[in-house]
């Protein structure tokens, strides 16, 4: 599942001790595997193979130029949602017919930029987004291919703040709506209607969801036939699910055979947006034990990373696994304590794990946090005026800097002091 495991009992990248990089690096820092990564696409692109789909890789995910130009390099297209995503994609070396773009709110600038660059497709979000698109592309003498973003319905059973696919979120258009915008096409006389998008939410363990939003969408292309509208190309979604703690989440193979019987049977060319299945477990966040703190209630294990790093425990109450980098320290007993794995900022809410059974920990060792190359350092901030975290990249026996970590000068290189004040 993934390229991080003990070698004598000392966890591995790969081929490199992960410890001797903390040496160098120092903590808390991203680690990412290579192998792990592409090993993740590949599985994808193997499941899928009979379909030959075009996999835009989800940048919201980790937008590191590194990761994202290892996946284009491999053939990856990438799914953007903001002009700043548009800028990495394009600096990563993705080719703009391989790129499309989803948001429920893309400014008129951000348009402009990916009309000019002629990208893939625009996943339309809303009439007025339609409207808007079409008045940019004429501005600049061009057309633009869109595909419109349906709201299926459908319950992921996921966490209410990654579910998009109900009629209650705020994204995409409903079945009539979008009818009745493609029965009136052709008074967006500078938009090609390519394509239907769907994506009902993230970290989704079951396939069944999926095989519901299929069916329904699969039965409006249907309808849209007979009403004379010809679809090219449905975009999937991203969506599946990783293994953090106990949960058995579909496998590549698993989700094929759910969604590929009723999508071979057309000739619609499909396109899936994955992020969280390629680069959540291609990821780790490591970080060091700076003080153990004992109150009458809890066990406190205080560590370098932070809330700023990695918010998904604040935000989600999200679970990820915390094991030592090296598993026999030569000190203390190894039985397994209760502890609270908490970060230095001046918030509760800034942990990683609560009452969790954890071997002991003495004040210095190293600590790897599972599974947290997606929306990890995606998610990161400068908070309580923390340092971003650097990332790593591991390739076979070598690591590679992949960002370096955030200066003091980063920190101030923006912000004015206004004449009056000084
Ligand atoms: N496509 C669209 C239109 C999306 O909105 C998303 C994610 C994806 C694709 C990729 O989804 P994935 O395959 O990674 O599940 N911060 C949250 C996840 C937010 C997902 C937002 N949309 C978390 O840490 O769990």
């Amino acid at each position: 599942m993934h390229d991080f495991k003990y070698k004598n009992n000392r966890m591995f990248c790969e081929g490199v001790d992960i410890a001797d990089i903390a040496k160098k690096v120092s903590t808390p820092f991203y680690l990412y595997s290579y192998s792990t990564l592409l090993g993740h696409y590949q599985k994808l692109v193997s499941a899928f193979r009979l379909k030959r789909p075009l996999i835009c890789y989800s940048m919201k995910a980790n937008s590191n130029l590194a990761l994202c130009r290892a996946l284009v390099k491999k053939g990856c297209g990438l799914d953007i949602v903001s002009g700043g995503e548009l800028y990495k994609a394009l600096l990563a070396g993705c080719p703009p017919k391989k790129i499309v773009y989803a948001s429920v709110g893309k400014t008129e600038e951000e348009i402009r930029q990916a009309v000019a660059k002629e990208i893939l497709f625009f996943n339309v979000e809303s009439a007025s987004e339609l409207e808007l698109i079409n008045k940019v592309a004429k501005d600049i003498g061009k057309n633009a291919s869109v595909s419109l973003r349906i709201n299926p319905d459908v319950e992921p059973k996921t966490h209410a703040y990654i579910t998009t696919g109900k009629l209650t979120n705020k994204f995409g258009l409903d079945l009539d709506t979008a009818r009745q915008i493609l029965r009136h096409k052709d008074k967006f006389s500078h938009l090609k209607f390519k394509g239907l998008h769907i994506h009902i939410g993230s970290q989704i363990i079951d396939a069944k969801p999926y095989a519901q939003a299929l069916k329904k969408i699969l039965a409006f292309i249907d309808k849209l036939k007979k009403d004379g509208i010809g679809i090219e190309c449905l975009n999937i979604g991203g969506g599946l699910g990783i293994i953090y703690n106990e949960e058995r989440p579909q496998t590549a193979k698993e989700f094929a055979s759910q969604v590929l019987p009723a999508l071979r049977k057309t000739s619609l060319k499909i396109i899936l947006e994955p992020g969280r299945f390629i680069v959540g477990n291609a990821g780790i966040l490591v970080t060091k034990v700076l003080y153990l703190k004992k109150t009458p209630l809890k066990n406190f294990v205080i560590v370098d990373a932070g809330m700023n790093d990695l918010i998904r425990p604040s935000l989600y109450g999200a679970y990820h696994e915390i094991l030592p980098l090296n598993r026999k320290p030569e000190t203390g007993n190894r039985k397994p304590e209760k502890v609270d794995v908490v970060g230095p900022i001046c918030e509760s809410g800034d942990f990683f794990a609560k009452d969790r059974q954890l071997p002991k920990v003495k004040e210095g060792d190293l600590l790897a946090i599972m599974s947290a190359g997606a929306y990890g350092f995606s998610m990161a901030s400068n908070y309580n005026c923390r340092l971003k975290a650097a990332e790593v990249m591991v390739k076979g026996n070598s690591f590679y800097m992949a960002r370096k970590r955030d200066s003091y000068l980063d920190l101030v290189r923006k912000d004015m002091i206004p004449e009056f004040l000084k």
